[in-house]
């Protein structure tokens, strides 16, 4: 009888994904264990984005932080063999819905969120050369520039109105930028490791292609609470041509490659 309810809830699970998403979930995961969840290397150094983001702030968020998400969502799933089938991606549109087992439902929603999140955050950064710190933002990839411009008039509109977003975060969250079905660009905000992929508990579905952690593990032990200061600094270290992949990824349909690493 248990089991039944556990491939019910999975079931569920998969169909709201594949539902939203408007295809079949990834071919890859389909029927195979992907239990448990494990946590790629960083493919820089901790150090990668001194002085702008430091050292200890990165180890911390990376080998604590991230980790600890892993462990939680790890250790919610582990009574139920049919969750353990899906990617992290996969839970995502039915995250802290009912159609997660209702005694994890929070874990999951907070945990897989936080390993979403976290992957994608980590992923669009770049060393903070001397040669990228000049350059960057300057000349945007050209299919992810056009986008920028066609939704938001320039670039210099869209970093203003993101950071105003990133800023007005109350407490912790997430400011992102997402694909929608059509193509089109957006701003999105959500609290606490919530992401817009979560449509069943009320968000866009759109695709983030972009996002910056806003907690303040992110960037408390450098500036204390001056979160503008470390959203400026972020800006230097976007890597933009990896956006521009996620971008391609998010209008292609080849969504799983956008949090994918070379270890994962
Ligand atoms: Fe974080």
């Amino acid at each position: 009888m248990m089991m039944k309810v556990f491939v019910a809830a999975a079931l569920a699970v998969a169909t709201l994904a594949a539902s939203v998403q408007g295809q079949a979930p990834a071919p890859s995961p389909a029927g195979l264990p992907k239990y448990p969840l494990m946590q790629p290397a960083l493919p820089y150094p901790y150090s990668a984005q001194e002085p702008l983001i430091d050292n200890t702030t990165q180890m911390l968020h990376w080998s604590k932080h991230l980790a600890t998400y892993y462990e939680n969502v790890n250790k919610a799933i582990m009574p139920f063999p049919a969750l353990q089938v899906l990617t992290v991606e996969q839970m995502m549109p039915a995250a802290g819905t009912s159609a997660v087992p209702m005694n994890i439902s929070k874990a999951v929603r907070n945990n897989a969120g936080g390993v979403y999140n976290h992957l994608l955050f980590f992923k669009i950064l770049m060393p903070a050369t001397a040669a990228t710190n000049a350059s960057n933002n300057s000349m945007l990839p050209q299919q992810v520039g056009q986008a920028i411009n066609q939704t938001f008039g320039n670039y210099t509109v869209f970093k203003k109105n993101f950071t105003e977003a990133a800023l007005s975060v109350f407490g912790s969250g997430w400011a992102w930028l997402t694909v929608a079905k059509n193509g089109s660009l957006a701003i999105e905000t959500t609290p606490n490791q919530d992401n817009p992929l979560m449509v069943g508990a009320g968000y866009s579905g759109n695709q983030p292609i972009l996002g910056i952690d806003v907690w303040e593990h992110a960037y408390y032990l450098k500036r204390q609470n001056r979160r503008p200061e470390y959203i400026m600094a972020w800006w230097y270290v976007v890597n933009w041509p990896q956006v521009n992949m996620n971008y391609m990824a998010a209008t292609s349909g080849n969504k799983t490659m956008i949090t994918s690493y070379a270890s994962s």
